[in-house]
């Protein structure tokens, strides 16, 4: 049985403005492999294929790879406990915002509604040329790379690539929400990739306590966390809702 320190139930019951930051971690055990650590992608896939320049260069190899490493994965992935607990906690009125730096859309799946996609989602295709956006599943994969319907221009996954900058609202709601919070649940996410990685420093300048979920110490650990609850993120946050 999991134990959460009686201080840390007492700020989740007595937050104003609790807030959760997820990373890969969070959806491990709904099967989606994380980018580091034991089992990642980055330990099978070369990062530079995520990098832009390289998609405008190799469009039918980027796209190739990201359906093997994304999609097939993505779309037989369901929410775990962890993306349930967020969900009830949200529906209690208890958690204002999720900022997910996740593409697989699990967070709306399992039923939150306020959700900053940091990185962008798996759901949609953008074309490169006219802006337009399709749904993913709209798009057919005959020819590599697939083209704008509209314009005949690139299609490209709707999530942030290396090198792109991150959307505009994502970043405002996040950095606004990284000023309110005073009570910031850091879970599943190593800390290595800006800017993402830098919200919960925000978080904490502006007197936020830290309450990190992790299945290994991150770069957060022994930084900013007032507090680590070291398991995984399944386990441990039904035991916090
Ligand atoms: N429960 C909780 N934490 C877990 C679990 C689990 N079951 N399994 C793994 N973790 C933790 C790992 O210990 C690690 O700290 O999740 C974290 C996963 O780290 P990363 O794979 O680096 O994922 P993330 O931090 O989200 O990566 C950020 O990097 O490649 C880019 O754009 C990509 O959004 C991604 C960004």
């Amino acid at each position: 049985m999991i134990s959460i320190p009686e201080e840390v139930l007492n700020l989740l019951q007595h937050s104003r403005f609790p807030v959760a930051f997820t990373g890969a971690g969070i959806s491990v055990e709904s099967g989606i492999p994380p980018f580091r650590g034991p089992g990642g992608i980055w330990n099978k896939y070369d990062p530079e294929i995520l990098d832009i320049s390289y998609f405008l260069k190799y469009p039918e190899e980027s796209w190739k790879q990201i359906r093997k490493m994304f999609y097939e994965v993505i779309e037989k992935a369901r929410p775990n406990p962890a993306h349930y607990a967020l969900a009830e906690m949200e529906n209690q009125g208890r958690l204002k915002g999720i900022i997910t730096q996740n593409i697989d859309n699990l967070h709306q799946k399992a039923g939150n509604k306020k959700v900053v996609e940091y990185h962008g989602n798996t759901r949609d295709v953008v074309c490169l040329e006219c802006g337009k956006k399709y749904p993913l599943l709209q798009i057919s994969f005959e020819q590599l790379p697939p083209r704008c319907p509209q314009c005949g221009g690139l299609l490209k996954p709707d999530f942030v690539f290396f090198g792109e900058p991150i959307p505009a609202d994502a970043a405002l709601q996040a950095e606004e929400w990284m000023k309110n919070t005073d009570l910031l649940l850091v879970i599943g996410t190593s800390g290595v990739v800006v800017p993402a990685s830098l919200l919960p420093y925000t978080a904490k300048q502006y007197g936020a306590k830290i309450v990190e979920v992790n299945l290994y110490p991150s770069e957060y650990t022994n930084r900013i966390s007032d507090y680590f609850l070291q398991g995984k993120a399944s386990e441990i946050l039904p035991a916090l809702i």
